[in-house]
């Protein structure tokens, strides 16, 4: 039903009778179906080419202009220009489906997507947090049949031009700070009063990975991140599956808009690999491996991120070989460093972990898998590695600082905290390692060696859950959420909006 009305929608029926590529297919799929919209397909077929062309022809034509490029041969390193193929493909699949009536009910929502880091996770397999939250995303809201654009590396010159011709159409736009050299920034295509057929500020989200940071002129809610705000009630239960699911209470979708309770928007990713594509090492087939989650060398030194002194690893491998025959520290580790601190800290990782060097993904999975411990470091923050290790079962320690009087036992009393999503989910799952305090590090891998677990997974990052979330996200009422804000904003009752805190809806 929404298809049909907007099919009445001027742009949509510009596009289609101008198109010329449009015009290819739309003349097969009328000759398919006899009619649309009441005109005679015929009449069509004669208007926009003459004589009717054979069907192999039309097929081939619907599939030249409507398949999606294969991304490795796009590539970020293509003048940062392919993806704008990748998007009218997916335009004119839809033009198709709303010629034939038959669109999937989200297909006429659009999303668009325009970070440097959606790119390079896209077209160039980065792994990184931010390459695998953008890329979940895209995949969780294409899964649902929403139709997904891509804006370059925040190319806003483009996404006027899209928003142009499909305005209502799209619903949200995600985007970071990047080239503005070369396209643009949001506040050059802004609708503003003297610039009426600009975007929405309402549609605008920034892309943060961290739900840290700003807010954008509207709010503070519309400021998307990976990770949610850890709440008050855990629960760890092992279903059925096998799989020890927890649930965090910060799973559906909401919009924090009022001035009191404003907060950023959690999205999130969804956990890829699924279970059934996962190897899980059997715990005894496991040696006394310690894996360290660190890819680089610096990470053992890493300023404010530093929690353990240099000495820890050969005074645990001392205090423990003997206990746990074949006992060792692992790590996969790239030395990239400044002579000068290669000169002041010495050889990173110290020489009693056995360094594997650089690893590919597969290697990575094959290496820690058999590990029974994953040892954060305190950088990355909120990395996805930690759910990928839970989820090949294998334990996470986690490291935290205290504050001056603070507690352990009180994660309210940390003042910093490698993961803080992960802060309240228990042992043996996830173990909570005091910074610089070497009887905390030693005890939490003494018992991790001989504490199995099952694969451990979040509600919130299953594929039902979070595509439910993005999909209500898209859905929401964004514009009626901001003229709400408008007013109180009038009112002088909300301030989230910056000093000017302007914007048109
Ligand atoms: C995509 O392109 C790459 C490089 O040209 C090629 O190796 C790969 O097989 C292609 N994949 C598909 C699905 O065509
Ligand atoms: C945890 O489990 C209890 C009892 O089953 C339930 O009442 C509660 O809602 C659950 N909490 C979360 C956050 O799932
Ligand atoms: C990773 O490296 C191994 C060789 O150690 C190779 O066989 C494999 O194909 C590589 N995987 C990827 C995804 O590049
Ligand atoms: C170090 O950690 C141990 C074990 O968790 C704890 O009992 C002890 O109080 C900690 N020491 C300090 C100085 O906080």
């Amino acid at each position: 039903m929404q298809a049909r009305r907007l099919f009445a929608n001027r742009n949509a029926i510009l596009y289609i009778v101008f198109s010329a590529a449009a015009s290819l297919f739309l003349l097969a799929l009328v000759q398919r179906k006899g009619h649309l919209s009441g005109i005679s397909a015929s009449t069509i077929a004669e208007t926009l080419t003459g004589t009717p062309h054979a069907v192999t022809e039309q097929e081939h034509g619907y599939e030249l202009l409507t398949h999606v490029p294969n991304s490795t041969d796009v590539g970020v390193n293509d003048p940062y220009e392919g993806y704008k193929w990748h998007s009218e493909s997916r335009l004119r699949l839809l033009t198709a489906c709303l010629a034939r009536g038959d669109c999937h009910p989200n297909q006429v929502s659009i999303a668009i997507f325009s970070t440097f880091h959606c790119q390079w996770g896209y077209y160039d397999g980065y792994h990184g947090g931010e390459g695998v939250w953008c890329v979940g995303m895209m995949r969780a809201l294409e899964r649902q049949g929403f139709t997904v654009l891509h804006g370059g590396d925040n190319n806003w010159k483009y996404m006027y031009h899209l928003h142009r011709q499909f305005g209502d159409m799209i619903k949200v736009i995600i985007s970071e700070p990047g080239e503005e050299q070369r396209h643009g920034t949001f506040d050059m295509y802004k609708k503003r009063p003297d610039f009426p057929l600009g975007i929405p500020a309402w549609k605008y989200f920034n892309f943060q990975y961290y739900p840290t940071g700003w807010s954008t002129v509207v709010g503070r809610a519309w400021v998307v991140c990976a990770e949610p705000r850890i709440s008050g009630h855990w629960n760890v239960t092992v279903q059925d599956d096998g799989i020890a699911w927890v649930s965090t209470g910060a799973q559906e979708f909401h919009a924090y808009t009022d001035p009191e309770s404003s907060d950023f928007t959690y999205l999130g990713y969804d956990m890829n690999p699924d279970p059934e594509e996962i190897h899980i090492v059997p715990w005894e087939e496991r040696p006394y491996r310690v894996y360290i989650m660190a890819k680089y060398a610096h990470y053992f030194h890493n300023g404010d991120q530093m929690v353990y002194d240099t000495d820890f690893y050969q005074r645990a491998y001392d205090e423990l070989k003997d206990e746990f025959p074949g006992f060792e520290f692992v790590a996969g580790i790239v030395d990239q460093r400044s002579e000068e601190d290669k000169q002041k800290w010495g050889p990173m990782p110290p020489p009693v972990v056995h360094n594997l060097g650089k690893l590919n993904a597969t290697e990575f999975d094959a290496e820690f898998s058999k590990a029974r411990l994953m040892l954060g470091m305190g950088a990355p923050t909120l990395s996805p590695s930690p759910y990928r290790s839970l989820a090949y079962a294998v334990p996470f320690a986690n490291p935290h600082k205290l504050r001056d009087g603070g507690t352990n036992e009180n994660d309210r009393s940390w003042s910093f905290v490698q993961h803080d999503s992960l802060e309240r989910v228990p042992e043996p799952y996830v173990y909570q390692v005091q910074a610089f305090n070497y009887t905390s590090f030693v005890d939490t891998i003494r018992k991790a060696m001989v504490a199995p677990i099952e694969p451990c997974r979040f509600e919130r990052m299953r594929h039902s859950v979070t595509g439910r979330r993005l999909s209500d996200f898209v859905n929401h009422d964004w514009k009626g959420e901001a003229a709400k804000m408008l007013e109180l904003r009038k009112e002088g009752k909300d301030k989230q909006g910056g000093p000017s805190g302007d914007f048109e809806l």
